[in-house]
């Protein structure tokens, strides 16, 4: 028998039997029996905005797969190219499918140089290179066209590979412009991560040779960023997206999301935060002060893992694998300590705060050279195909405008007073 409840209208005594779907009751039934009454849900805790088939995420077991793969195959055995394929198709690509996603994605490195001279260094001097990037993304919908096609398969399709392509370029050339280096043009003789590194780093060499190791922790940090199902800014992208806008400005939408402290910008509040705290005799007094009220202790707890975020296990024995090439960050063990303190202590524990994926990622890009303002850039990069992913399901799915409703709290109807006599 399937699984179903029963409200029942206290006021009329009607009742009426909604089927439980896929864990998950609908909303559209329970009106039937309320209709003008909503549901209140801000910041949508109890709310299922979507059926999905990219991401499954068990918070409570620390349980993350794209696609049903589990993240920590993922991380040891793809790269984020496939990764982004797996996320868009739905399906991991065969070898000619591969060799030709990543020449498309490959040949579509570049920007149109008018994105760069007339866009990108009209910036003021010491412009945020996430504000750059955000503003640049939805710059892009003015250089195609066919960008608005959103429901013809083939432009659609192409927006998917420019942006997934070009997200590199346009976050290098930032961080280039911000510390007045000049652009680096993308050399289609290197993997994704590499090539990232070549825009980043390069300076009077011919060749940028990346350290294969850090550009396979790159590529790492980019398979476990690529997607987190409904997050903040995969939300605004749906949402966005919803009023059927071009996918650039859409992304725009999503990276502006992406941009605050709640979101992407945690690994950098976290190095604040060690930076603050400057060595490991503080530790406790600081962990005290959390507990006081005084400040979150950053890169800890979500929204949704209520366990150890699996993402932070890989992260941690891929910082081992960085730190063994650039030496450890002296931030390191100001971590370790304030980890082992808060996963012993009862108001971390009662409230089931854990490490989240941004403790150690903003360790490993400080140690690799990367500047702070850069770590949500970093993040924006690989979440890009997640983004792409769910706006592309959300069309194919026929879902309406996102509009929800409010309760108006404001006064009651009044007539205007002049000004003279207020
Ligand atoms: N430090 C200290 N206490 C905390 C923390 C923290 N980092 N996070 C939550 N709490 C406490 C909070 O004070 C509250 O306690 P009480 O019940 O006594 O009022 C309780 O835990 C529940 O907190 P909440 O704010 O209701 O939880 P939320 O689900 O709305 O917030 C969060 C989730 C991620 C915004 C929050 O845990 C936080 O601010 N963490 C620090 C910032 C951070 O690391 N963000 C990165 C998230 S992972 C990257 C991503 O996916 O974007």
């Amino acid at each position: 028998m399937a699984e179903s409840i029963t409200i029942i209208d206290n006021r009329t005594g009607d009742s009426t039997e909604i089927p439980l779907t896929n864990g998950g009751v609908s909303a559209a039934e329970f009106s039937k029996l309320l209709p003008g009454v909503w549901f209140y849900d801000p910041a949508f805790m109890s709310t299922a905005a979507c059926e999905s088939a990219i991401t499954y995420l068990d918070g409570d077991a620390g349980v993350l797969r794209y696609r049903g793969y589990p993240i920590e195959q993922l991380a040891e055995h793809s790269t984020y190219l496939e990764v982004a394929y797996l996320l868009i198709h739905g399906e991991l690509p065969t070898p000619d499918q591969y060799a030709e996603w990543s020449h498309e994605i490959t040949y579509h490195t570049f920007i149109h140089e008018n994105v760069r001279k007339r866009f990108l260094e009209g910036f003021h001097y010491d412009a945020h290179p996430m504000g750059m990037l955000v503003s640049a993304v939805a710059a892009l919908s003015t250089f195609y066209s066919d960008a608005k096609d959103i429901f013809d398969a083939d432009a659609r399709y192409k927006q998917i590979i420019r942006l997934i392509a070009k997200m590199p370029t346009l976050a290098a050339a930032a961080h280039r412009f911000s510390v007045g280096m000049p652009f680096v043009y993308p050399d289609n003789s290197l993997d994704f991560a590499s090539n990232f590194l070549s825009m980043m780093w390069k300076v009077a060499e011919p060749r940028f040779e990346a350290d294969p190791v850090l550009a396979r922790a790159l590529d790492v940090l980019f398979i476990l960023h690529a997607d987190h199902e409904q997050n903040c800014s995969t939300t605004a992208m749906r949402v966005v997206g919803s009023s059927h806008a071009d996918p650039y400005s859409s992304t725009a939408a999503a990276a502006a999301a992406l941009y605050g402290p709640r979101h992407g910008g945690a690994n950098e509040a976290v190095i604040r935060m060690l930076t603050e705290i400057g060595s490991i005799e503080n530790v406790p007094a600081f962990i005290e002060g959390v507990k006081a009220g005084n400040g979150r202790l950053q890169g800890f707890g979500h929204r949704v893992y209520k366990s150890y975020d699996p993402r932070a296990t890989i992260i941690k024995h891929t910082a081992d694998q960085v730190f063994e090439v650039t030496g450890k960050n002296p931030l390191l063990d100001i971590a370790l300590k304030l980890e082992e303190i808060a996963l012993s202590d009862e108001y971390f524990i009662s409230r089931k705060l854990y490490p989240n994926v941004d403790f150690y990622s903003g360790l490993i890009y400080q140690a690799m050279g990367f500047p702070m303002e850069m770590f949500p850039v970093l993040f924006a990069i690989p979440r890009t195909s997640g983004w792409l992913a769910h706006w592309s399901e959300m069309l194919d799915q026929d879902s309406k405008i996102a509009r929800p409703r409010q309760l108006y709290i404001g006064t009651d109807e009044r007539d205007y007073v002049a000004i003279d006599g207020r």
